[in-house]
């Protein structure tokens, strides 16, 4: 097996899934429980609530996929941030009615978009958001599509926040074990290829486009890799 020293961006299987093929359902399915295994919506909420200043109004989540991430994620922060109007960006349309209506109940109405983020991006003007997210979602990206990726989202929200796979030798040792608990063929070959493709010190830092914005970038808990921008408004 390669060095974990670089970077390895490798097509995951469950992209090339199509929306309702069993195997795809399984594989979002055990993203459930592996978003349960890194804490990662705990790590989220805590990260969001760490570099909003005051309660925002409109959050962007791209790559959301079916939404239940973000769900559990608003309902930690729903008591103190009660309106958020979120949109959920995927190029998948996977949100069922049942979770929008969850989202409702919360107080966080939910619009879908579905589309790929860079075609979007490209031809969204007058977007505007308070904060935009991501979750297991930047690794699917080279470095050079991150770094077109960041100078696309900054303009259009004053806070960029992120939770990745950790590229290290003990994430990549405990991905392999997901069929321990049960995880399917496409969820052990594409965890193992997301810490492949996951990051370690400041890459993600390096490809931001604005070297004096606040950046934030560390590891949370034992398998995430954080990464939040704030733009500085004086330059
Ligand atoms: C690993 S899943 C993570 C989903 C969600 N964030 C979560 O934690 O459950 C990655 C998601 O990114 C979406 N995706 C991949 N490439 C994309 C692109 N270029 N534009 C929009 N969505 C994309 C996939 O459809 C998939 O739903």
């Amino acid at each position: 097996m390669p060095g974990l020293a670089d970077r390895l961006v490798q097509p995951e299987i469950l992209d090339g899934l199509a929306e309702k093929d069993p195997r795809a359902i399984t594989a979002r399915r055990d993203l459930v429980l592996v978003n349960r295994l890194m804490f990662q919506q705990s790590i989220m909420a805590r990260l969001l609530e760490d570099h909003v200043a005051s309660p925002p109004r409109r959050i962007l989540e791209i790559g959301a996929g079916d939404g239940a991430f973000m769900l559990g994620v608003a309902r930690r922060i729903a008591p103190k941030w009660p309106r958020v109007e979120l949109t959920l960006l995927d190029r998948a349309d996977l949100v069922t009615p049942e979770r929008r209506a969850a989202f409702a109940e919360l107080g966080w109405p939910a619009k879908t978009v579905t589309a790929d983020v860079f075609d979007w991006l490209h031809s969204a003007d007058d977007a505007c958001f308070d904060v935009v997210t991501a979750n297991l979602f930047l690794h699917h990206f080279a470095d050079a599509d991150l770094a077109r990726l960041f100078s696309a989202l900054r303009p259009i929200a004053p806070v960029f926040v992120a939770t990745e796979p950790r590229r290290t030798g003990f994430a990549h040792a405990a991905s392999r074990l997901l069929w321990m608990v049960g995880a399917g063929d496409v969820t052990r070959h594409d965890a193992p290829a997301s810490v492949r493709a996951g990051f370690r010190g400041s890459e993600l830092s390096a490809l931001w486009p604005a070297k004096h914005d606040h950046l934030d970038e560390r590891r949370a808990g034992l398998f995430t890799h954080v990464f939040a921008a704030n733009r500085s408004e004086d330059a």
